[in-house]
């Protein structure tokens, strides 16, 4: 064969490969509403970046006629390129082939890439749009699932794993993504379930829909599956690039700072009158965030899920921080079963891949009720406690008003080992609030009182005057200063420059035993 010839050979199979499932169904791809496994690879990374590998793996399978359907690179496409100019590995599944399904060399691929991505540090992203198991491979297919959820797992606080969800992605195969740090869903293509609206109706009788089921609303608001809820698959890709722009490579480095435009003595007034006089009253600690952080850039995550925590990411003098806040505009910012799993997650991650926390507590206490109770809240709010405990890395909070009872203890505090701990002067830092202190320790002086009403209502500004302030706490040192909120910015990023050589250890151990 002639040099020519060869070549056109080659040119042809990359052709081919690059087709996928060929003409019609990339047509059909697009006419359900989506992307093809190319042209999301081509606008999550960096324009010309995409170097591809086993682009002309073909499956081994000849039972039901498989041996005459065969197409280069299979039923997803693999490689390697930049982000942000920094390197990413990906997968990004083929719903033209065989509607994505995973068949044995499916799961070659991707492992190859897992496996690279382990060796040189870096993170990986997968693109989920499956019918799940190639089902003519039968078992083949099941070990191809498992040889994936083995390496999500050794991966998991390695390098950061990404699942975006942009098509079907059902049965056993949600595992792989649920084992990765970071699950993005769009809206209306995406879905995840573990059973669909058929089986359900047989075995239950329930009438629910694809999207109703598993939808990226349903995972983003409902089951918390989802960290993301996004738009378009366009909107989506832009999100997934934002957000790596906060996180290290890998568990060894340290997360990328960007030269700084903020000014970091920046005083702000109006974080002066934030908080209301009145202490049952609300306000928006969003609005908080978005005042301290640099250039007010914060990317949220989980923001329809257990909103009454807030977790993300920003950055402090051009540093990365993961910020973790109660929301008093959503049930007080009490703590609950659901934000304690979403802040213990989102803590442990930040620990994971050395990336500072910065606290902003505003917490009533724990909610209470059997639901709670039944459900789970002292092993899930144990989750929280052991994620501040275990972590490492630098740690530093403010009390910005209420801080009672264990949550006081759980936020971040001195004793979970906080480094810097600041409160507001508006801080109210005590066993539990003054109206149900008083109705406990004072009961019979009050029931004695000729002015029960009158009484009680003393007692508990006595209460508040003596308790319901930092000053205790801060006596003790177990509050490190009380600050002028103005200065909340400044004083932060000073803390966090002190603590950049933070070093703190864990002792050796095979892991710990985080009540799950
Ligand atoms: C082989 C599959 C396939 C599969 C779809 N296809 N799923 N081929 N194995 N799992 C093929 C179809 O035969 C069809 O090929 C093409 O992909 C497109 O599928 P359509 O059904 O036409 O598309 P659509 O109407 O959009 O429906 C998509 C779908 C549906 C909802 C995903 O295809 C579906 O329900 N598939 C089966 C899902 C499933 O039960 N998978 C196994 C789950 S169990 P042709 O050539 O006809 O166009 C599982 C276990 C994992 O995954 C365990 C891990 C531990």
């Amino acid at each position: 064969m002639s040099k020519e010839n060869r070549l056109e050979k080659l040119k042809k199979l990359r052709e081919a490969s690059r087709l996928g499932g060929g003409e019609e169904r990339i047509k059909q791809q697009h006419t359900r509403g989506k992307l093809t496994s190319r042209e999301r690879i081509a606008q999550l990374l960096d324009e010309g970046t995409f170097e591809e590998v086993d682009a002309f793996v073909t499956h081994r399978a000849t039972e039901f006629g498989l041996a005459e359907r065969k197409f280069p690179g299979d039923a997803v496409v693999t490689g390697y390129g930049q982000i942000n100019g920094r390197l990413v590995y990906i997968f990004s599944q083929d719903f033209t082939v065989f509607g994505g399904s995973l068949s044995e060399v499916v799961s070659e691929k991707i492992c190859k890439i897992m496996d690279l991505a382990m060796k040189n540090g870096a993170p990986v992203i997968g693109i989920n749009d499956s019918g799940g198991a190639r089902i003519q491979e039968g078992v083949v297919s099941l070990a191809g699932y498992g040889n994936i959820f083995l390496r999500n797992t050794i991966a998991s606080g390695v390098v950061p794993q990404i699942s975006i969800i942009a098509g079907p992605c059902a049965g056993g195969a949600v595992y792989s993504p649920a084992l990765t740090d970071f699950i993005f869903m769009v809206e209306g293509t995406g879905q995840m379930y573990i059973t669909g609206p058929d089986v359900i109706k047989a075995v239950t009788g329930e009438d629910v829909t694809h999207e109703q089921l598993g939808g990226a609303l349903a995972h983003a608001t409902k089951s918390g599956v989802a960290h993301f809820s996004m738009e378009s698959e366009a909107i989506c890709l832009q999100a997934v690039r934002r957000l790596l722009a906060f996180l290290p490579q890998n568990n060894t480095e340290d997360p990328p700072s960007i030269e700084p435009t903020d000014d970091p003595n920046r005083r702000e007034e109006r974080l002066l009158d934030i908080v209301p006089e009145d202490p049952n009253l609300p306000y928006n600690m969003k609005e908080v965030i978005s005042l301290i952080v640099d250039n007010s850039d914060f990317m949220e995550v989980h923001q329809g899920y257990a909103q009454n925590i807030i977790v993300g990411f920003a950055r402090l003098d051009g540093r990365s921080v993961g910020i973790v806040a109660q929301q008093p505009t959503h049930l007080s910012g009490v703590i609950d079963i659901d934000s304690s799993l979403k802040a213990a997650r989102f803590v442990r991650f930040c620990d994971a891949f050395n990336i500072p926390l910065v606290t902003f507590a505003d917490v009533p206490g724990f909610m209470p009720g059997t639901q709670q109770e039944y459900g789970g809240i002292i092993k899930h709010g144990a989750k929280l406690i052991y994620a501040y405990s275990e972590a490492t890395v630098p740690k530093v909070s403010v009390i910005t008003r209420k801080a009672y009872g264990g949550a006081y203890d759980v936020m971040s505090s001195k004793h979970l080992r906080g480094d810097i701990n600041y409160a507001w002067p508006t801080a109210e830092i005590a066993v539990m609030g003054p109206e149900g202190a008083v109705n406990i320790i004072f009961r019979d002086k009050i029931a004695r009182s000729s002015n029960p009403e009158e009484t009680r209502k003393k007692l508990i500004e006595d209460y508040r005057n003596t308790f319901a302030n930092p000053y205790i706490a801060a006596s003790r040192g177990y509050i490190d200063d009380v600050i002028d909120p103005r200065e909340t910015r400044p004083k932060l990023i000073r803390a966090l420059a002190m603590l950049q050589n933070k070093r703190d250890t864990d002792p050796p151990k095979k892991h710990g035993n985080i009540p799950l």
